[in-house]
C-alpha cells in the first residue's frame, strides 16, 4: 500500500471508526471505515473485476482501496469513480494513479458519459437520500455483467439506502447479504454503518422501480433500528444490527 494511504489510515481511531482530524477538531466520518475499505480491498482480489464503478469518491479512500487490489490482480483493469466536488485525491502521485478515472460530476449526469460501459462490479457510496440510490441503480445496474456484484456503504444507517436494499432482496434477479460495520460515531448504542453485498445471480426479472412510499427519505427515525433490521417476515424481531 502507497505510504499516503497508510499515513491516512493511520489516523483512524478504532474506538468511533472516524478519522482523526490534521488541524479540525472533530473526526471525521466521510471516508469508510479501514476495515470496510479493507474489505473493498479483499472484494476486489475475490471477484477478479476489470471495470469497476463507484459512485461518491470523497478523498479517494475506498478509491484507492478498490484500486490497489486492481493493480495487485495485474493487466488492464480500472475504477471509474464519480463525484461532483474537487478534492486532494489520495491516489494522486501514487502509484495507484493509472488505475483510477475520476468523473467530476453527479452519478445522475454520468451515465450518459458512460453509455455502452459494462462494469463488472459497483461500489455505491455518494449521497445516501433513496432518491439518489434508486437513480444510481436504475442507471447503472443494467450496466453491470450477470454475476458482477453491487457493494454498499451505510445501508444499516441511512434508511433511504436500506429502502433500496430491501427492494434488492425481493428482487430474484439478486442475492443479498447485510452485514455491520465497526463505526460507531462515539455511541455505542447507536445505529453502525453496515455494509450489503449484492450479487447480480439473473440478468433477466423485474426492473427496480421508485417506490413513492420512500421519497426523500434519508436516514429515518435514528432512535429506531435501521429499516432493513425493522423484520420483514412474520415474526422477526428487530436487531440493532
Ligand atoms: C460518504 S462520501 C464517499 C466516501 C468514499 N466512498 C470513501 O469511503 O472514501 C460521499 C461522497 O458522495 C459525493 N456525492 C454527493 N452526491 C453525489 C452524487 N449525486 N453523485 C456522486 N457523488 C455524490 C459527495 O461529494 C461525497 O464526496
Amino acid at each position: 500500500m502507497p505510504a499516503k494511504i497508510m499515513r491516512f489510515e493511520s489516523r483512524y481511531n478504532p474506538e468511533t471508526g472516524g478519522y482523526r482530524p490534521r488541524l479540525r477538531a472533530q473526526e471525521d466520518y466521510g471516508s469508510v471505515e479501514v476495515e470496510v475499505g479493507r474489505l473493498w480491498y479483499a472484494m476486489v482480489l475475490l471477484l477478479r473485476p476489470k471495470f469497476v464503478l463507484e459512485t461518491g469518491t470523497y478523498f479517494g479512500y475506498s478509491t484507492c482501496m478498490i484500486a490497489a487490489g486492481l493493480r495487485d490482480l495485474g493487466d488492464d483493469r480500472l475504477v471509474t469513480t464519480i463525484d461532483p466536488e474537487e478534492r486532494d485525491h489520495l491516489w494522486m502521485g501514487t502509484r495507484l494513479a493509472p488505475y483510477v478515472r475520476w468523473i467530476k460530476a453527479r452519478s445522475q449526469d454520468a451515465a450518459e458519459e458512460l453509455a455502452g460501459s459494462k462494469f463488472d462490479l459497483l461500489v455505491l457510496d455518494s449521497d445516501h437520500h433513496y432518491n439518489t440510490i434508486i437513480d444510481e441503480l436504475r442507471l447503472y445496474e443494467p450496466m453491470l455483467r450477470k454475476g458482477g456484484c453491487i457493494l454498499l456503504h451505510d445501508t444499516l444507517f441511512f434508511d433511504g439506502v436500506g429502502a433500496a436494499v430491501k427492494q434488492l432482496q425481493n428482487n430474484p434477479k439478486f442475492e443479498v447479504v447485510t452485514l455491520p460495520s465497526p463505526r460507531t460515531h462515539g455511541d455505542l448504542r447507536g445505529r453502525k454503518p453496515g455494509v450489503t453485498i449484492v450479487r447480480k445471480i439473473r440478468e433477466k426479472g423485474p426492473a427496480i422501480a421508485f417506490e413513492r412510499q420512500y421519497d426523500g427519505l434519508f436516514v429515518g427515525n435514528p432512535h429506531e433500528p435501521a429499516l432493513l433490521r425493522r423484520g420483514g417476515r412474520p415474526g422477526d424481531k428487530p436487531s440493532a444490527e
